[in-house]
């Protein structure tokens, strides 16, 4: 390593140096011959002076281009059909997109850098926002690959919203679908973009048929599907439905119980052939099961007792109806049949029969609500195949089948009327494919691949899901999950260790950023730990009072090592979108970057086209105020809205947190979200508010800032952070019309606030405040904040540290 290297955003010395040599060139050639002098001198040093600008000029650009690395890339974008093109140069690998091995030396850089201050380093590139700088700490990107054969061990991408995991799923999805391998994508969200490339892909690799298209929204172009096809016992059929009944605890009777009335009714149609679909099974636990009951019995007879028929006439024919009847057929099964040839199946179902009627529905009240939403409208004709077959010109398929055929299927899940409903679909098809993965683990030698796709993977976790992944490896199934936070599989699981056990058997990880401190600190702890150094300097001075011309001083300078997370989770929090680290199987470490798949859409297009270029030649600062299109319209240009900010008379913020808070660039941008969100009044009832607290306009710009990425359009920003800015203007003036004291006066504006904040959000909230305004909360911010304490914790400690 060089040691143009070692500190990439150093001062461009080199470029000093070539600069004044020109200059003496110049000179040199210029004047030579102005007094009279011999010119011969002059152009000997105007050549000499020329010779050594030519020797720092490698070094200059060098760094030039370091620096211009710190300062971030413009989104990538790359058209499907030259990435379609390069793949079979990729030779057997998945592309992760573009970075460098994360090591020790770059957590050293990162460090020293933040010291020195990144905010040199703002992004040129208005659109993308955080840490831009973190990326170009490795100098140099090639193409990141890992060996298919490493992804059986499964991927978990994690992010905040908006962060990129569905168009990360773009770039996988499309990979696996060119290699013409099978793939499954179930989409909660219903993103169009990742079904549209699915298809696209498809398109792309010569085999547009092998596109399947499961969507109820849209059902007239939705194949139908049966997700009870694939099963090896009949109680697995059983549990797959009632993994769908929501529980409270672990151990629920009613869950129980609905579960044993399923497997009941599945091996009653079992024993009479009858293929079980959600609409028989919810037939039959709704109305009774008397009629499933007349034929097992009957079919009973009919194998074990051939002249079951003249012997049971007399008990037949005097019922009078229907109920009589089957009662008869019971009657005769326990005096005549049972003895000689019983049967668990016809014993399970009469206990379901013969139990009070109002006691069985009471019990099985917790499974009908889901299965008859499962059942009906047009999710009646696409789950439960059975129903109207014939004159249904839909496809009709099941996972085992796309997977023997190698298709792909894509099922989107949004729009539906209660996303229960959504969740319980994925569930289901999530607990047939496990028993599908589980009939190749058991009887296929080394089965082809299949690519398992699950976005918002928390919404369908179920036992099934974990199941997958275990065992899922053995079976050829490469499941790639994402999530947006820890927080979700540990509520979906019931608790922490089970979302630790669950996760713990996913091999590479690709964090996005990620906001919330408990996930941030899931990914740092799989992460392993590396040591810096840095150099603790020290002086003193002391005078002796007796003797007050006696003095002494020194200094001292001490070079101190400490161990330190590879990854700091506050770096986490701060990355750009697309940009992930990812730590890979075997422990490979990598900092990535990804492109999007397909044109980049809207301003971000304009941003990468079309440089902005501000009058004073220095195109960032314009382009960081820039008012975003839509608002832009009247006299108001750009450094018109910087300027209307400091008119305003805001003050500025406190200095921030280092390690957390956002650069000076972009509290600029902060400013400009809340400006442009709030009406003319409501600044001004801002500027009330900011009388009475300093800093409380600041707190909202960095929490503008904070939650920027977390909604996909700047109407829903802008939207979302006048609601919660009124929120908490509001409730301030009401404390100070209330004469309320004035640390109340401010604790009012930060309760509005986490009031109108989602739960998810309340981690942003910790992180922009400043230490002022968390020791005048008190203990009534971790009072408020339960779930961010540890969160706080860190912040605080990071700060006195
Ligand atoms: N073609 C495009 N051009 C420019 N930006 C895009 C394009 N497609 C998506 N984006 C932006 O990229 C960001 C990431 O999108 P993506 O859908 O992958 O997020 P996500 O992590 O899946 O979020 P969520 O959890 O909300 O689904 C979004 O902010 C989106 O606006
Ligand atoms: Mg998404």
């Amino acid at each position: 390593m060089t040691a143009a290297d070692a500190d990439p955003w150093r001062p461009n010395y080199e470029r000093r140096a070539l600069i004044l040599w020109v200059v003496v060139a110049v000179v040199a050639a210029v004047t030579a011959g102005l007094w009279g002098l011999p010119t011969g001198a002059f152009h000997w040093l105007a050549w000499l002076a020329l010779a050594m600008a030519l020797t720092w000029v490698r070094g200059a650009v060098r760094i030039a281009s370091q620096h211009e690395w710190l300062r971030g890339h413009s989104l990538g974008c790359i058209a499907p059909e030259d990435f379609a093109a390069r793949l079979p140069s990729w030779s057997g690998d998945l592309w992760l997109g573009w970075g460098f091995d994360w090591l020790p030396i770059h957590t050293q850089r990162a460090l020293d850098l933040m010291r020195a201050g990144p905010e040199l380093f703002a992004p040129r590139d208005p659109q993308r926002m955080g840490a831009t700088w973190l990326h170009g700490l490795g100098g140099r990107d090639q193409d990141l690959r890992i060996p298919l054969s490493h992804t059986d061990g499964h991927m978990l991408i994690v992010g905040v919203t908006g962060a990129g995991k569905t168009r990360t799923f773009d770039l996988l999805v499309t990979q696996a679908v060119l290699r013409g391998e099978a793939v499954l994508i179930i989409d909660p969200k219903g993103d169009r973009d990742l079904r549209d490339t699915a298809q696209r892909a498809c398109v792309l690799a010569g085999t547009p048929e092998r596109f399947v298209h499961f969507h109820p929204a849209f059902p007239a172009e939705s194949v139908r599907i049966d997700p009870l096809h694939s099963f090896n016992r009949a109680t697995e059929l059983a549990s797959r439905v009632a993994a769908l009944i929501p529980s409270e605890t672990g151990n629920d009777p009613f869950k129980s119980f609905g579960q044993m009335a399923l497997s009941n009714v599945v091996q009653g149609l079992l024993a009479v052939e009858e293929r079980p679909s959600l609409v028989s099974l919810r037939h039959y636990l709704e109305g009774g099961a008397e009629a499933l009951v007349e034929r097992a019995l009957r079919r009973h007879f009919a194998a074990y007792r051939p002249d079951w028929e003249t012997e049971a006439a007399t008990l037949l024919a005097r019922a009078r109806d229907a109920t009589a009847r089957v009662k008869a057929l019971v009657r005769y099964y326990r005096e005549r049949v049972s003895s000689d040839h019983p049967s668990t199946v016809l014993e399970g179902l009469l206990g379901l029969y013969e139990r009070e009627q109002v006691h069985f529905s009471k019990m099985v009240a917790s499974l009908m609500p889901i299965l008859s939403m499962l059942t009906s409208g047009d999710l009646e004709g696409l789950l439960s195949p059975a129903a109207g077959e014939a004159a249904d010109p839909r496809r009709l398929t099941n996972l085992a089948d796309v997977i023997d055929a190698d298709e792909v299927l894509y099922v989107g899940l949004d729009s539906l009327s209660d996303t229960m409903v959504g969740s319980a679909i994925g569930s289901i098809l999530i607990a047939d494919l496990a028993a599908v993965a589980g009939d190749r683990y058991n009887h296929q030698g080394r089965p082809r691949p299949v690519n398992v796709f699950i976005d918002e993977s928390a919404e369908v976790v179920n036992d099934p899901f974990i199941q997958l992944l275990n065992k899922g490896r053995g079976a050829g199934l490469r499941l790639v999950i994402a999530a947006q936070t820890f927080a979700d599989f540990a509520a979906r699981t019931g608790s922490e260790a089970k979302a630790r056990q669950v996760l713990g058997n996913i091999n590479n990880l690709v964090a996005l950023r990620v906001l919330d401190a408990e996930t941030q600190e899931y990914v740092a702890e799989s992460l392993p730990k590396t040591r810096v150094v840095s150099i603790m300097r020290s002086h003193g001075s002391t005078t002796d009072a007796s003797n007050p011309v006696l003095y002494t001083g020194n200094t001292g300078e001490r070079v101190v090592e400490e161990e330190v997370e590879l990854f700091s989770p506050a770096w986490l929090g701060q990355l750009p979108n697309f940009e992930y680290i990812a730590k890979l199987s075997g422990g490979r470490i990598v900092k990535g970057r990804l492109p999007i798949l397909g044109a980049l859409r809207g301003a971000a297009e304009a941003a990468v086209t079309m440089p902005a270029t501000g009058p004073g030649g220095d195109p960032r600062p314009t382009a960081l105020l820039a008012v975003p299109p839509e608002r832009s319209a009247g006299p108001l240009g750009p450094s018109a809205a910087s300027a209307s900010t400091a008119d305003d008379g805001a003050a500025e913020p406190d200095a921030p947190d280092a390690a957390t808070l956002p650069n000076q660039m972009e509290h600029a941008m902060g400013k400009r979200y809340l400006n442009a969100a709030l009406k003319r009044s409501q600044r001004e009832a801002l500027t009330q508010v900011e009388i009475d607290w300093p800093d409380s306009r600041g707190l909202l710009e960095r929490l503008a800032l904070g939650l920027w990425a977390g909604y996909p359009t700047d109407e829903a920003r802008y939207a979302r952070l006048q609601t919660i800015a009124v929120a908490a203007i509001n409730s301030h003036k009401a404390a100070k019309k209330a004469g309320v004291p004035d640390r109340e006066r401010f604790a009012a504006f930060f309760e509005a606030l986490m009031g109108a904040l989602a739960a998810s959000e309340h981690a942003v909230l910790a992180q922009v405040m400043t230490a002022d305004q968390r020791r005048i909360l008190g203990r009534r911010l971790r009072a408020v904040l339960p779930s961010t304490g540890r969160d706080l914790a860190s912040v605080t400690g990071s700060q006195d540290a």
